[in-house]
């Protein structure tokens, strides 16, 4: 099976973890590093709404903190079908690289991609 569509059946896979008691709109992620692994997401809600973090953020999260700083591509996939990042999310992504690639798709066999520079032109960097 190629990459893309794996990425995108692991995204959808998770969405049954994800914690939406709130919006009931699921979305699950799954993040592909440069090395090869593969990390999910899920958005985990909050009572105070804003303490919120989207699946994206979840699986950028839980790679970096495992080591991890480039990415080559991320699925995501919500409850209602295909769905694309927040701004907060596209910022957060923008981060670590301009040649992420972003996946997201009604299923597995319609699946649309978009570089995080089109989602997000003339994002913001410090440079160290
Ligand atoms: N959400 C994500 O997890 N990712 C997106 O790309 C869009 C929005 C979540 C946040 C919140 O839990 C729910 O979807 C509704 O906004």
């Amino acid at each position: 099976m190629d990459r893309d569509k794996e990425l995108f059946l692991m995204a959808r896979d998770a969405l049954k973890n994800s914690y939406s008691p709130f919006s009931k709109f699921a979305v699950g992620a799954a993040l592909l590093s440069e090395s090869g692994e593969i990390f999910t997401g899920v958005n985990v809600e909050n009572s105070t709404y804003g303490a919120t973090i989207c699946a994206e953020r979840t699986a950028f999260v839980k790679a970096v903190s495992e080591g991890q700083r480039k990415f080559t591509t991320i699925a995501v996939v919500s409850s209602e079908g295909a769905v694309l990042p927040c701004g907060i999310c596209r910022q957060f992504m923008f981060e670590f690289g301009d040649d992420l690639r972003i996946i997201t798709g009604e299923d597995e066999d319609h699946l649309r991609v978009y570089r995080i520079t089109e989602l997000l032109p003339e994002g913001f960097r410090l440079e160290p």
